[in-house]
């Protein structure tokens, strides 16, 4: 049967009372919890860094995986103090870099998971030759910066191709995704779904979770 693990993405919570919704979310059934790094470069936006993820970790203890989603121009740089800060995953976009081989091996090297991204204009042959050293491949399904914008469709050939080639790899999706689009993503593989305003903007965010984590495949 289909499983996918649920990491709602709090970027479009209370920023002032991220502790709290990450607690929450964990309460309310979330399997892991999706952090959006931005630096204002990268992309458009500015969020927070690793003292906020330091301090969230304090804030929720050391359970919850904290899946860091680096929208930045320099992902070597903050390698080491999001390990220190208590990140498990370490998602880096290929665009970033010009050197993934060697950022791979320092994430393990810090004791991280690694997570390799894609935007949208970004091709899958482009992430498959790293696909091998990485434990999870994120594919893009909005152009990143924002939450609450619209899926791209258009993304999923990037899933299914990934899930033929990469059986075992983890494939996470993000961006537009909730109860209306779930499916498709579920359909073509993705088996770690990020989900930002559909569950932190919702009335009963347990109830999505569940939703989401429930998704059949026909
Ligand atoms: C966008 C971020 C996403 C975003 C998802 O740049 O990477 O994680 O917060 O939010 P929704 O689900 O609202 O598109
Ligand atoms: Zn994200």
């Amino acid at each position: 049967a289909y499983s996918a693990k649920i990491g709602p993405s709090i970027l479009s919570s209370d920023l002032s009372q991220l502790g709290a919704e990450c607690k929450r979310m964990m309460e309310c059934g979330a399997d892991f919890l999706h952090l959006d790094v931005m630096d204002g470069h990268f992309v458009p936006n500015i969020t927070f860094g690793h003292p906020m993820v330091e301090c969230l970790r304090n804030a929720v203890g050391p359970i919850p995986f904290f899946d860091m989603h680096m929208m930045v121009s320099r992902p070597e740089q903050w390698v080491k103090p999001m390990a220190a800060a208590g990140a498990n995953q370490y998602t880096f976009h290929l665009e970033a870099t010009t050197n993934p081989g060697n950022l791979i091996k320092e994430i393990k090297e810090n004791g991280m998971k690694v997570g390799l991204a894609i935007k949208p204009g970004t091709t899958v042959e482009d992430l498959a030759p790293w696909a091998g050293q990485i434990d999870m491949a994120l594919v893009m399904t909005v152009e990143p910066g924002f939450g609450g914008q619209k899926f791209m469709e258009g993304m999923l050939p990037k899933v299914s191709w990934l899930r033929s080639q990469f059986p075992s790899l983890d494939i996470e999706v993000d961006g537009g995704v909730g109860p209306d689009t779930i499916h498709k993503c579920a359909e073509v593989g993705a088996n770690m779904i990020v989900s930002g305003s559909a569950v932190v903007g919702s009335d009963d965010p347990r109830s999505v979770i569940a939703l989401l984590k429930d998704v059949v495949i026909e």
